[in-house]
């Protein structure tokens, strides 16, 4: 991090220690309003922050200082900004529906972006339609996705956001974990003969999915008692042709995409097909159009009117100068349930790094841990120690003014929940309060909420297609322009490599048919013979 920029942020922190949210609004009656911004049919109110506008304007310098608009530039421009893997980042293209070329290494990429587009669209509606049959010339019900991280995070995530938008007769599953009951549990509701399995893999050798789309293509060959069935009920969506034939996916059944789009970020690209066929491809188009809504912003936008950098850069304060460890994501909709799952690998997947560009231990904390369950459950469990706990949470609430279930009451309870929220967590509740509503003494202490928790507030009018491609871009930016200033790789995640290699060697060890010399640690080395000895292997 820019430790110049940083030091004048930290000072002016320093200067205001006693910063309280109930004076900021009490100094200023148009705070709020001063506070507020709107992006891609979004409103940010981040007024319930520990900021004043001069702490902001070095928070901005800071950005700049960290040269952020050069960043985002070359990012869009499809520079090699993943050096550690010498790709380019354009997750952008995948959803630019100007008419502006997208260039990597000297070929406009759009072409082949809107290509892949179409015969997902081809493929969906005849999916949709009931025009694809079955081996047997029966018509899909069942849609199974196989994938894990970025190849299933995203699509089941959105798949159950947009559940309003889809066709409620295609049942649809999402398997990732290598725990077999995962499958087992997901094979007893579907039918072979009407099910369609989405292998969906980058590099098509991910040992998860490898291994589930395998114990799928068995059940399948054996239910329906012919090789050839396969065909009929397995594509695939990867960037590896070669490994997608091996498999024994026809190529034309393959839906591709590019080296430059990272996993957590391939939602809009093929790997979007299961969303596609759920929602059709016209609420997929919509969906698109509110990513690109929020991309021109965040490449346009002054970086102090800009969505993602606003809320970077407070993650940032709260991160590094108040030692804030994880923040949580709340949104207010039943069907964003997997939301914060979905943005744990975005986030802490891109940020969860200690070594800055040029190879040497960070000065600062990077990305924080991200947590979070749809409100109001999350009320009845954790909110207890976001108020009067003794750690810094700060907290994005997500609400909308319409529900797509409008009954009774049910949503006005919903929104008072939510604004209540935010209102407690910034002014909390004096013990004067306390004492002028009659509480024992004794009491008192414990009824006192110190309030000063920041939040911020994200309001839009109504989970659809749009809104949401759109709220998932300002994240992929929040999180792009916080690994700019930590002056770290975003893009490369080699943090994952040793586990997978480990296993590999471990599984080696659990299944050969004679016990091996084990050379692990002592605690790993008995781990596996008890394991062994517990599945009487010699
Ligand atoms: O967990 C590591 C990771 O490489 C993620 O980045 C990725 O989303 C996931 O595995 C799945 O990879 P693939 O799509 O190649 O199967």
């Amino acid at each position: 991090m820019n430790d110049l920029a940083w030091d004048k942020v930290e000072k002016d922190i320093f200067a205001n220690k006693d910063i309280s949210l109930r004076d900021l609004f009490n100094d200023d009656p148009k705070r709020a309003g001063r506070f507020t911004m709107k992006a891609a049919g979004w409103t940010l109110d981040y007024s319930k922050n520990l900021v004043t506008p001069s702490l902001l304007k070095k928070l901005v310098s800071l950005a700049e200082d960290s040269n952020l608009k050069q960043a985002i530039n070359d990012m869009f421009a499809g520079e090699k900004i993943n050096k550690t893997e010498n790709r380019a980042v354009l997750h952008t293209a995948l959803r630019n529906l100007s008419d502006d070329p997208v260039m990597v290494d000297g070929k406009d990429v759009m072409p082949e972006v809107r290509a892949v587009l179409a015969s997902m669209s081809e493929f969906s509606d005849n999916v949709r339609k009931g025009k694809w049959l079955g081996y047997t010339g029966k018509k899909i019900k069942y849609v199974v996705n196989i994938g894990i991280g970025g190849s299933d995070l995203g699509p089941v995530m959105a798949y159950q956001a947009l559940l309003p938008y889809t066709k409620r007769s295609i049942k649809m599953s999402f398997v990732s974990n290598v725990d077999g009951t995962h499958m087992a549990e997901t094979l007893r509701k579907v039918k072979a003969d009407q099910t369609l399995f989405i292998v969906e893999s980058k590099t098509f050798t991910t040992q998860e999915t490898m291994t589930n789309a395998m114990t799928a293509r068995d059940w399948l060959v054996e239910k329906l008692g012919s090789k050839d069935a396969v065909a009929k009920h397995f594509v695939a969506v990867s960037t590896n042709a070669e490994e997608v034939a091996a498999f024994g996916i026809d190529v034309k059944n393959m839906f591709g995409f590019w080296n430059w789009v990272g996993g957590r970020y391939s939602l809009p690209s093929a790997i979007g097909l299961p969303l596609m066929v759920a929602i059709g491809s016209r609420n997929f188009n919509k969906f698109l159009k509110g990513y690109h809504r929020m991309d021109k912003h965040f490449a346009t936008a002054p970086l102090n009117r800009n969505m993602p950098v606003l809320m970077g850069l407070l993650g940032i304060l709260y991160s590094n100068g108040y030692g804030a460890e994880s923040y949580a994501v709340l949104p207010y909709d039943q069907y964003m349930a997997r939301f914060a799952a979905y943005l744990q690998q975005m986030d802490m997947e891109s940020n969860g790094k200690s070594v800055d560009k040029q190879g040497n231990r960070v000065n600062c904390t990077t990305g924080p841990i991200v947590w979070g369950e749809p409100g109001t459950n999350g009320q009845h469990a954790f909110y207890q120690l976001i108020h009067q706990g003794t750690r810094m949470i700060p907290c994005d609430f997500i609400g909308f003014c319409h529900s797509h279930n409008m009954v009774g009451d049910h949503h006005d309870k919903l929104m008072a929940n939510f604004f209540a929220q935010t209102e407690a967590l910034a002014f909390g509740k004096t013990s004067e309060q306390c004492r002028s509503e009659g509480v024992p003494e004794t009491l008192v202490p414990h009824k006192t909420f110190d309030g000063n928790h920041p939040t911020n507030t994200l309001l839009a009018d109504k989970l659809t297609p749009e809104n949401f491609g759109a709220l998932i871009a300002l994240y992929e930016h929040k999180v792009f322009v916080q690994g700019v200033i930590w002056n770290i790789f975003s893009f490369d995640q080699w943090g994952v490599e040793l586990g997978k290699v480990l296993a590999r060697k471990v599984l080696g060890e659990l299944t050969s048919e004679r016990r091996t010399l084990l050379q692990h640690d002592s605690s790993t080395n008995a781990l596996i013979a008890f394991y062994r000895d517990a599945n009487k292997r010699d």
